[in-house]
């Protein structure tokens, strides 16, 4: 996607072949700088203090993680040293596990030597094969903004609303909640995305940044305003990403999704959630019982960062001194809030059919459907 008319993916091979290039999301959507990981443990701190997030972009900056750690030591001890050190960096987007085993289980088998080369290989099939998920996302999640459209006045917009960012900074390129707008947008439908702030850590300014690059009509809400708006019929879909969705259909996405669902259930306001296939986790049934849940400093919920009028970025306390706070960042949307699943060979319910339907080949044999 561009940024002031130049294409970028949000994570890409440095000049040199070895280091790997991100954007600095910490310091969006006030500057746009670019940092260069040189090291496996850079790669690991990137994702743990979100400098990089979104669960296909953790993935693909993983793998590239596990390339900057062979090419300096392609032992098996530093193999397995990658594996542990990325993978403990955040426990709830399942994509981080899946490029690291994918990445690492191609690895393993082959003499030290040919390592280096095969990993950057494999991380750019990662960041290339996630690229075009998304594309293919936008492209089915496009016919129901299609659908909606058709049923609208003349000149009245197709309003969605999105929560958390969703788009090409989550992942490789295009987004997968923000891909189908990207899309409809470039065909000339008329939308207006309500973009969810996204507290505590304000990724709603993460999707404006985007939107607006992209000149996507939007408008940016405070997180307790989507019911009042649905109740209004000022919401005419919400579509919103996932960390992880089982087999039982269950979307765990950012904290507060679920809310959103509930509102939607109650307004019947359709709720779509947009799901890269590597983004499933049929290891998984009950999502509110099963998945873990990140929970970040306290400070997250305490403080909130912005600029000043003077351009000084820095973080400002809102509570009063020693507050106790709770950051839980995920939760669980069960699958019957959810209308349906866009992913990457179509649209299907948010049900062990649906996926089992969907994707055969994952599904596991013991499950009976
Ligand atoms: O904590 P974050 O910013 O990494 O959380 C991101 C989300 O919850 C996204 O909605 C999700 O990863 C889907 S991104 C395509």
């Amino acid at each position: 996607m561009k940024i002031n008319g130049k294409h970028y993916r949000s994570v890409w091979p440095a000049d040199n072949g070895i280091d790997v290039c991100i954007f600095d999301q910490t310091k969006l959507p006030f500057e746009v700088s670019i940092i260069t990981l040189t090291t496996m443990e850079e790669a690991a701190t990137s994702i743990k203090d979100m400098w990089v997030r979104g669960a296909p972009l953790i993935g693909a900056v993983a793998a590239y993680g596990v390339a900057l750690a062979m090419h300096r030591d392609s032992s098996d001890a530093a193999l397995k040293n990658a594996y542990d050190v990325l993978v403990a960096t955040r426990p709830t987007a399942i994509n981080l596990k899946w490029a690291l085993d994918r990445i690492c289980g191609a690895l393993t088998p082959l003499p030290a030597a040919e390592r280096g080369d095969a990993a950057y290989r494999i991380a750019a099939e990662i960041a290339d094969e996630d690229a075009e998920i998304c594309h293919r996302i936008g492209e089915h999640g496009l016919t129901i903004i299609r659908d909606i459209a058709a049923r609208k006045k003349p000149g009245e917009p197709v309003n969605i609303l999105t929560h958390c960012n969703a788009g090409w900074l989550a992942t490789v390129d295009w987004g997968t909640a923000l891909s189908p707008i990207y899309q409809a947008y470039d065909e000339g439908i008329n939308i207006h995305v309500w973009v969810d702030e996204t507290r505590p850590r304000n990724q709603g300014g993460l999707t404006a940044f985007e939107l607006g690059s992209h000149g996507v009509p939007h408008t940016l809400i405070a997180d307790n305003a989507g019911g009042h708006l649905m109740q209004h019929g000022e919401v005419d879909m919400c579509i919103v990403g996932t960390d992880r969705t089982t087999a039982r259909g269950d979307v765990c996405n950012k904290i507060g999704t679920y809310l959103k669902a509930l509102a939607a259930k109650a307004n019947n306001v359709p709720f779509y959630v947009a799901l890269p296939s590597p983004t499933l986790d049929f290891t998984v049934w009950d999502g509110v019982k099963e998945i873990p849940i990140e929970q970040r400093a306290g400070e997250e919920q305490s403080h909130v960062f912005g600029i000043t009028p003077e351009g000084t970025r820095s973080w400002v306390n809102t509570a009063p001194a020693g507050t106790r706070c709770g950051n839980y960042a995920f939760d669980v949307t069960p699958a019957e809030y959810v209308t349906g699943l866009i992913t990457e060979r179509g649209i299907c319910d948010a049900s062990p059919a649906g996926l089992k339907g969907m994707f055969p080949e994952m599904w596991p044999s013991e499950y009976e459907v």
